[in-house]
C-alpha cells in the first residue's frame, strides 16, 4: 500500500499520521522569488558559493539558484539526519564534505529547515575555520521556538511554530519529499 495518501480535503497520511496543508506551492514560489531578489540585490558584483545542505534542501536549493541572476557556483554538505524520527537526536554528523575551496570566498548556505539550529551551528564552525570573505545563511523554514544559536540568519522563507512539518524536500522517515506543498502535523 501506498504510504502517501492525498485526498481532495488537503490532507495526507503519511506513515500513518495526518498532515494538513500548511504553506501552499504558490506561497513557496512567492516566497522564494522574493528572497532570491533579495540575495541578488545583496551580492551583486560577487561571485557567491551557494551551499546545500543534503537531503532536505534539495527542491529548496534548485528553485533558488534557477532564480539568482549572479556569477556563482554551487556544492553540497550532506549532514546525518533525524533518522525516522520526528525528534532530533542533538547529534550531527558529516557524511559528505564539500569539494570546494572556501576561504576568501563569499560562502551562502541554503538550508530547509532549522529547527534546534545544531546543524547550522555545526555548519559554520566548519566554515569559519577556512576564514571564507563571508558567511550567510539562508533558510526556507525557521521554528523560533526552538533555535538555541547566538548568530542571525540572515534571510529566513517562513517563520513557523514548534510543529513537526514534511514536503518540498522536508521528509518524514524519508517519505514526503516530493510533495508541492509544506504540510504540517495534524493534532
Ligand atoms: P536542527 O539541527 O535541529 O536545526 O535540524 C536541522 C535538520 O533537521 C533540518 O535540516 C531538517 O533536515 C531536519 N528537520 C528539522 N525539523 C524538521 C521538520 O519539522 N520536518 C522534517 N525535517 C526536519
Ligand atoms: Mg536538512
Amino acid at each position: 500500500m501506498n504510504s502517501v495518501i492525498n485526498d481532495p480535503g488537503r490532507t495526507i497520511t503519511v506513515n500513518n499520521e495526518r498532515f494538513r496543508v500548511y504553506i501552499t506551492e504558490e506561497e513557496i514560489q512567492k516566497r522564494v522569488q522574493e528572497l532570491a531578489a533579495q540575495i541578488n540585490k545583496d551580492y551583486a558584483s560577487r561571485t557567491p558559493i551557494f551551499i546545500g545542505v543534503l537531503n532536505g534542501s534539495f527542491i529548496f536549493f534548485s528553485d533558488l539558484i534557477r532564480k539568482i541572476d549572479l556569477d556563482c557556483e554551487i556544492d553540497f554538505f550532506k549532514l546525518s539526519s533525524y533518522g525516522d524520527a520526528k525528534i532530533s537526536s542533538g547529534n550531527v554528523k558529516l557524511l559528505k564534505d564539500l569539494n570546494c575551496q572556501v576561504t576568501d570566498r563569499d560562502i551562502i548556505i541554503v538550508e530547509d529547515i532549522i529547527d534546534s539550529g545544531l546543524s547550522m551551528d555545526f555548519i559554520k564552525k566548519l566554515i569559519t575555520k577556512q576564514n571564507p570573505r563571508s558567511f550567510a545563511v539562508v533558510t526556507l523554514l525557521y521554528k523560533s521556538d526552538c533555535v538555541k544559536i547566538d548568530f542571525k540568519v540572515d534571510y529566513i522563507g517562513f517563520q513557523i511554530p514548534n510543529h513537526f512539518v514534511i514536503g518540498y524536500g522536508l521528509d518524514y522517515a524519508q517519505k514526503a519529499r516530493n510533495l508541492r506543498s509544506i504540510y504540517i502535523l495534524d493534532k
